[in-house]
């Protein structure tokens, strides 16, 4: 007779540990991937036939003069929704972040010129792995064509293809073209959102890997 020792019930903390170390690996194995944009989304062209090249690195591979371009568009499309909120505008703080070691660029150029960029992370958030969209800022002149769009599939594709169970973007609640537009784009107010959001000036809205359960 084989006597078969009965394996002790994890408790839940155990569990909530097991669950993070999982995490980490998945958002490890993420930042060790070289070229995490597929080739489908490395070209664009939109619905008035203008050519786009899009490109993904990470912020410490970027020519200075990108990352130069991309804190002017950030300064440009948002210093003053941030000076209008609580948070107020930190040149130093967003420089910092946008150069930081962890970020990830998507560039998008038109006939050589840059006209748009995401600034995105794989994180852990609120112990789960995640593709956090910190920025999505297009020249205005590249609006309302699809590219932002286009960009948010090669996001959401990346996460897919790297396991996160989703997309998390944080917004300020009055801006007026990007609510509308993650809405649009099927984007719902996360359980990470602050409780009676009434009162904040953002939201934070994701969406769901559904191949990945919670
Ligand atoms: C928000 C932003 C990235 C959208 O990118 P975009 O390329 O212009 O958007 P798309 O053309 O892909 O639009 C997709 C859909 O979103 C919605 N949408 C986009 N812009 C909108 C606007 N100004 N008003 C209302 N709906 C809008 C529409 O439903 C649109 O579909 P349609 O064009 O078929 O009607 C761009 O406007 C931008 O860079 N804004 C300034 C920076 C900013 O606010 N970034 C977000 C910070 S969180």
């Amino acid at each position: 007779m084989v006597n078969v020792k009965k394996q002790p019930r994890k408790t839940r903390r155990q569990q909530q540990a097991d669950r993070r170390a999982v995490a980490i690996k998945l958002v490890n194995l993420a930042n060790g991937v070289e070229q995490p944009l597929p080739l489908a989304f490395q070209k664009f062209v939109s619905k008035d036939g203008t050519n786009y090249e899009i490109s993904c690195s990470r912020a410490t591979s970027l020519p200075a003069e990108t990352l130069s371009w991309i804190f002017s568009l950030m300064e440009k499309n948002m210093k003053r929704p941030y000076q209008e909120s609580p948070w107020g505008w930190d040149a130093e703080k967003k420089q910092a972040e946008l150069s930081d070691p962890a970020a990830l660029h998507l560039v998008a150029t038109s006939n050589g010129q840059n006209v748009g960029f995401s600034h995105f992370r794989f994180d852990l958030d609120d112990d789960k792995e995640v593709l956090y969209c910190y920025e999505l800022q297009l020249e205005s002149v590249a609006r309302r064509k699809g590219l932002g769009r286009f960009m948010m599939h090669a996001l959401e594709t990346m996460a897919l293809q790297n396991q996160m169970q989703r997309v998390v973007l944080t917004v300020f609640k009055n801006n007026a073209t990007a609510v509308p537009f993650f809405h649009a784009l099927g984007y719902k107010l996360d359980s990470t959102s602050p409780q009676g959001s009434d009162a904040q000036h953002y939201v934070i809205l994701s969406k769901q890997n559904l191949s990945r359960a919670d």
